[in-house]
């Protein structure tokens, strides 16, 4: 795995876009406090863009001692909830990465990757190689376009951009399989969102299979203004939830078939009644955008993001205009919508 770093391509920017789940079953729980789930993913059209530079690259035929003294910064725009620097899931992927690829100090393998996180206040968050003046530094420059702490997947959306635009500047020449291995120490969903698209995950989320889906569907994306915690909201379901045996079957026909209308019939989130307990108002919204006239509505994720699924977009923009004063802000998207894009602009 590991490679030289390559002066060939110094800065890219990778846009990766949200995720929502369609179907989403607790099994119960799984050794570790996590619990063991059956989901069907998709992406939706919202994004977030990482750029990620090498400045002070050493050149080709460098010592390779000199690959062991990266540094990483990472910068974002203020928002709301946004991890600071030195908790962001696109440092931990990078961090993950660059001791996988011999880029920064540390072996293989990583017991706990989060362990990896450096700590301290204010960003940009700096994760050294051996210190030195003249330390080739990697720049990770983050924009948010994905609601954060909303159950779309963002936080894990930017690890995946971090992993494919750092395996392109720092010359890594790993596959996208070696990617979503080094993605499950970084979260539950970054296997699924280095790859996109459609699939069906298992066990802690991260083992992931495509799954057919022919067409394009039409969403009103619903955010709250406060955000929820994940672990807050399986921890509400230790409390009010039981595993359950269904089956995504529905769901999956409704894919292959591209029926809207079935679609929505089958949407269906076993963390609902947890985030319900938690924000009581939520149930009361996600009725709202049926009696809107969406096809089905469902929690996203571990939310509080609510999803109305529309017959097509002109639907999708008049339930959006109807609900519109329940959220603190509305938007509409199509769903699949691929995977991290390499937005190409080094010659
Ligand atoms: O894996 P990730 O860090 O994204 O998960 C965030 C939190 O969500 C975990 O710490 C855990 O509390 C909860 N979780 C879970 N079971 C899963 C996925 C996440 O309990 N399958």
């Amino acid at each position: 795995m590991r490679r030289q770093l390559s002066a060939d391509r110094s800065s890219v920017t990778v846009r990766v876009p949200a995720k929502l789940n369609l179907f989403l079953a607790v099994r119960g729980h799984l050794p570790g406090g996590y619990h063991e789930l059956v989901t069907v993913m998709q992406t939706i059209s919202l994004f977030d863009e990482l750029h990620a530079q090498v400045v002070g690259l050493p050149g080709r035929g460098h010592h390779p001692a000199g690959r062991r003294r990266m540094r990483v910064q990472l910068w974002h725009e203020a928002a709301d909830g946004l991890p600071a620097p030195e908790d962001n899931l696109a440092t931990l992927a990078a961090v993950v990465l660059g001791r996988a690829a011999g880029v920064l100090p540390g072996d293989d393998p990583i017991p706990d990757a989060r362990e990896l996180l450096p700590t301290g206040a204010g960003g940009p968050a700096s994760v050294d190689g051996a210190a030195a003046a003249d330390a080739p530094t990697t720049v990770l420059r983050l924009h948010k376009g994905i609601p954060v702490a909303a159950g779309m997947g963002g936080g894990s959306a930017d690890a995946a951009a971090a992993l494919v635009a750092l395996n392109e500047v720092w010359g890594c020449e790993l596959d996208r399989d070696d990617l979503q291995a080094l993605g499950r120490a970084v979260g539950s969903d970054v296997p699924f969102c280095v790859v996109g698209g459609t699939a069906l995950a298992t066990g802690r989320g991260v083992a992931v299979a495509r799954v057919l889906c022919r067409g394009t569907f039409h969403w009103v994306v619903c955010e709250a203004d406060e955000p929820l915690s994940t672990a807050d909201v399986y921890r509400s379901w230790d409390r009010v939830g039981r595993p359950s045996e269904v089956e995504p079957d529905a769901t999956l026909q409704a894919l292959r078939s591209v029926d809207a209308q079935a679609l929505g019939a089958a949407l269906h989130n076993e963390l609902e009644p947890a985030a319900f307990a938690l924000r009581p108002e939520l149930e009361g919204n996600r009725k709202a955008l049926v009696e809107a006239g969406a096809l089905g509505a469902v929690l996203s994720g571990s939310g509080p993001t609510l999803l109305g699924l529309a017959a097509d977009q002109a639907e999708a923009q008049r339930i959006a205009g109807e609900v519109r004063d329940l959220f603190a802000r509305v938007a509409v998207g199509h769903s699949p919508a691929g995977g991290p894009d390499l937005l190409d602009e080094t010659p």
